[in-house]
Order: C-alpha cells, then sequence, then structure tokens
C-alpha cells in the first residue's frame, strides 16, 4: 500500500507563504518519482486558493477540523458541506492539540469523523493511549455499526510525549502500538506522528502506513528534506 505523509502546518502562516509552499512541493513532487501520497493540510482560510493550485498535481489537501455537525447555524464552524467542490482527501480529527486547547471530547470527535466520511473526506482519526478505549466506545455509540466504516478511517498514534518535542518514540514499542490499535480499532490503516524528520522517516514508514509531520513540515524546504530521504 503507498504511504501516506501528512503535512500539518497547524496555526502557522499566510496565503503567500502557503502558496509558495505548495508550489515548492509541487515542483520537487513533480520532479520526483516517489512512491508515496502527499498531502497538505494547511489553516481553513488557504484551502479554496490550494484547491486550484493543486490540481492536477502529485499533492493533495487536508484539513485539520471539522464541524461536528452538518451544515447549519454553528458560527464559525467548518461543516463538511462547505468543503465540497475543494478536493479534499483527508480530514485530521482529533488531534491532541484540538483535544487539549479545544477540550475536544470523544463524543465530538466520533461525531467528526461521521461527518467527514459522509462528505466523502478519509477521516485520519488521532489518539494517545488514553483515549484508546473511551474513542472507541464513543465511535460505537455514534455509528451502532462501526464494522461497516472502520474500513474507510485510517487512525494516527500520536504519543504526546514525541508532538512537538523533537524526541522521536522509539520504532519498536511504536510498531506494537500500531498493531495494537488496528487490531482493537479493526482498521487497516495506521500512521504514526510525533517529531518525525527526514532522519527517522523511514523508521516510522517502514512499521506503519504513514506519518503525520508537524514542525518538519512548517517550512517547504525541510519538508522536501523529509520527502528526499524517503527510501
Ligand atoms: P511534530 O507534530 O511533528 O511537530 O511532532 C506532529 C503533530 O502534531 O501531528
Amino acid at each position: 500500500m503507498t504511504k501516506l505523509i501528512v503535512a500539518n502546518l497547524k496555526s502557522n502562516h499566510n496565503l503567500k507563504m502557503v502558496e509558495d509552499w505548495a508550489k515548492q512541493v509541487i515542483e520537487f513532487l513533480d520532479q520526483n518519482d516517489l512512491n508515496i501520497l502527499a498531502t497538505l493540510a494547511p489553516p481553513f482560510p488557504f484551502l479554496a486558493r490550494l484547491a486550484e493550485i493543486i490540481q492536477g498535481t502529485k499533492l493533495s489537501l487536508a484539513v485539520q477540523d471539522l464541524s461536528p455537525y452538518k451544515a447549519g447555524s454553528y458560527t464559525g464552524a467548518v461543516c463538511g458541506e462547505s468543503l465540497e467542490g475543494l478536493n479534499i482527501d483527508y480530514a485530521v480529527l482529533g488531534h491532541s492539540e484540538r483535544r487539549h486547547y479545544f477540550n475536544e471530547t470523544d463524543q465530538e470527535v466520533a461525531l467528526k469523523v461521521k461527518r467527514s466520511l459522509q462528505a466523502g473526506i478519509t477521516p485520519l482519526l488521532c489518539v494517545d493511549e488514553p483515549f484508546l478505549e473511551s474513542q472507541l466506545k464513543a465511535l460505537h455509540e455514534v455509528f451502532i455499526d462501526w464494522s461497516s466504516v472502520r474500513m474507510q478511517v485510517a487512525m494516527v498514534y500520536e504519543p504526546l510525549t514525541a508532538i512537538g518535542s523533537g524526541q522521536a518514540a522509539q520504532t519498536k514499542p511504536i510498531q506494537e502500538m500500531l498493531e495494537q490499535i488496528k487490531s482493537y480499532y479493526k482498521v487497516e490503516m495506521a500512521l504514526y506522528g510525533g517529531s518525525v524528520d527526514a532522519s527517522n522517516v523511514n523508521d516510522y514508514l517502514e512499521i506503519g502506513d504513514g506519518v503525520l509531520v508537524g514542525t518538519a513540515a512548517k517550512r517547504a524546504e525541510s519538508f522536501i528534506e523529509l520527502l528526499r530521504a524517503v527510501k
């Protein structure tokens, strides 16, 4: 299966910076035949412009969050319906920063997974160990028949200690955890995230189905360096 590399820009940059980022990465992907899928998760305001820029290129688009509600009176929320026509392939959901700073609950995250699937967007559902059990329980409550959708969901294991710390986790326990998550959630895909960079990306691609990259994706140059390192 082709591995997925997600660049999470988090709450950084302006339109011009993101346009330049995308153009540089697209040029690199064009000139190098990599056996990976690269996707960019920019801040929401830049999606429409990026949807034009990525057309016909090897770069795809992701969102960093999604409303748990359908379209309606929910000021400030971005719903799946609003994303139609923007060529969004993935949604990063339940990221630990959302859970921590915005008090997202397992129930909300489960609803976001539902909305994402309804919008035809593949959810990348982030979990750390404390949420393994409660998140699955919430998914079972929201979906009733989790088994009918589970294959369309990719899990992302992000140990809190590894996110943004520069302290990437040891691969052996990560491998075990990814296997555990796959069998527990009964999903096909599990990615790793947390201090992934050019020096360790191959270790994680070897044991998982992809990586979620924050710090090393912020600047196009360092993301390209990471892509260049992929074997
Ligand atoms: P990091 O971020 O690469 O800076 O650790 C990863 C993430 O937050 O998904």
